[in-house]
């Protein structure tokens, strides 16, 4: 039956001239894409949302996300090391899952990074402009907000969107090098934060430590609380290191590169992550930070340690890029191979003689500008999570439903305990879906139907596979 029809894993990395794209990153690189990634809007911003929906405990939806997104990880890298071709978890499920699975998980990944992407660019509007006013530089209103929020289009997110595919357009290496040097100062910033507010822990700032319960609970306006309503949320800060495996075709020694840049980014940034919030929840009331759209730079004007705060905020306006770069550059790669495979068009597929998609990279990033000049930010922050969350369960499965079937196949990296990863990935992802706001499930499902629909139509008949 068409639909269930697979890619076979031993050619998958077999494409004939002027479709194959170039290796020249190894694992300093790929650990470099990884944390740059990661770390972003999650850490930066979002932490004052979570702490919001879950009170102190918000340290509690960390760990949770933190495990799940760990879990799922593991089945990355045991995956793109099998399956070392550009496409992630659209690529792998293709293989083992079948045709119209990996549609769905391609056409949710597709959600997923034009999403983050926009979102982190309004992000990054916010902190730019911010910056901008304390230089005595004021935009005018129109031109830095879509229309939900009064103005006419967020300009600066929009040119953020352009720079940065200008730069993947000049070729991946020199993205990726000048990547390297951006995530050094985006960690740089978070230690200080973490060396100032921490000598300020205070143990009252925990109590209540859970005022908003566990499971997530609706209130009457239809907000959702609870540690694990924060966790969907905070979810968002922890992904990133999948964007590593859609490199897979361009990494020298991928056996090796892979399995250090996945788990070794994923492990590094959780443990930041546990840090900062713990200095954040500790030195302040999360009522005080809760609500801020700068929350760590606030926490520190607080703390009087202004010239501090100043630093964040440039840190992040010159550092957020990176969390753009990495995926832009992971959503012209997941086009780029669905095209290739027939189940888009396939004209956006050749590759320029630098080794670089560039109709795809140019359309998607349109794409995003136009998304980020007029979206909302919470709103597309939290639909970012349901796509990633479809791909997570995805690639998960994959490395159960392999295990099974093929059992003694080669595995250049074996997750540990398989059978205990795979299905704490699996339902925990589906608990974080479930605790994901009404109105999110239900817009991550009218997208799929489009997909779907498409599928049917048009992508099922044009797929190389049936030619
Ligand atoms: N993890 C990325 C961020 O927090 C998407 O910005």
């Amino acid at each position: 039956m068409s639909l269930l029809r697979r890619k076979s894993i031993d050619t998958i990395t077999e494409h004939e001239a002027g479709h194959k794209l170039v290796p020249t990153l190894s694992w300093p690189h790929l650990v470099a894409l990884g944390i740059g990634a990661i770390v972003g809007t999650g850490i930066y911003t979002l932490i004052g949302v979570g702490a919001n929906l879950a009170g102190p405990a918000v340290l509690l939806s960390f760990v949770v996300a933190g495990i799940v997104c760990a879990c799922a990880a593991l089945a990355y890298a045991e995956m793109a090391t099998l399956m070392p071709a550009a496409g992630s978890a659209y690529t792998y499920s293709y293989a083992v899952l079948g045709e119209a699975i990996a549609w769905v998980v391609g056409w949710s990944l597709i959600l997923e990074y034009s999403l983050v992407v926009s979102t982190v660019a309004v992000g990054w509007s916010g902190y730019a402009v911010g910056f901008l006013h304390g230089l005595g530089i004021d935009l005018p209103q129109a031109l830095v907000a879509g229309p939900h929020a009064g103005g006419i289009v967020n300009l600066p997110a929009v040119l953020i969107t352009f720079v940065v595919a200008g730069l993947l357009l000049a070729g991946t290496k020199e993205s990726a090098t000048l990547n390297a040097v951006l995530v050094v100062v985006k960690i740089i910033a978070l230690a200080v934060f973490v060396a100032i507010a921490l000598p300020h822990f205070d143990a009252a700032n925990l109590h209540p430590f859970m005022p908003y319960g566990f499971v997530k609970s609706v209130d009457a306006q239809g907000a959702s609380h609870g540690v694990m309503a924060a966790a969907a949320i905070i979810f968002f800060a922890f992904y990133g290191f999948d964007a590593i495996s859609t490199a897979a075709e361009e990494t020298k020694n991928p056996g090796r590169d892979l399995s250090i840049g996945i788990v070794g980014s994923m492990l590094g940034c959780t443990l930041i992550y546990i840090v900062v919030a713990l200095a954040a929840v500790g030195a302040m009331r999360f009522d005080v930070f809760g609500q801020s759209a700068e929350p760590l730079a606030l926490i520190l004007r607080e703390l009087h340690a202004g010239t501090a705060a100043k630093v964040i905020a440039a840190a992040a306006v010159i550092a957020l890029p990176t969390v753009l770069l990495a995926f832009l550059y992971g959503q012209s790669r997941i086009f780029f191979v669905m095209a290739r495979d027939g189940l888009l068009p396939r004209a956006l597929s050749r590759v320029s003689s630098r080794g670089t998609p560039v109709a795809i990279t140019v359309f998607t990033a349109i794409l995003v500008a136009a998304l980020a000049g007029i979206a909302r930010l919470d709103e597309i922050a939290a639909l970012a999570n349901a796509g990633t969350l479809c791909a997570f369960i995805a690639v998960s499965a994959c490395l159960l439903v392999l295990r099974k079937r093929e059992p003694n196949r080669a595995r250049v990296f074996r997750a540990p305990l398989a059978w205990l990863v795979g299905p704490v990935a699996i339902l925990g992802c589906l608990y974080l879906f479930w605790s994901l706001p009404h109105a999110t499930q239900l817009y991550f499902a009218l997208w799929n139907v489009a997909g779907l629909v498409l599928y049917l139509l048009y992508s099922r008949r044009k797929a190389i596979i049936a030619q």
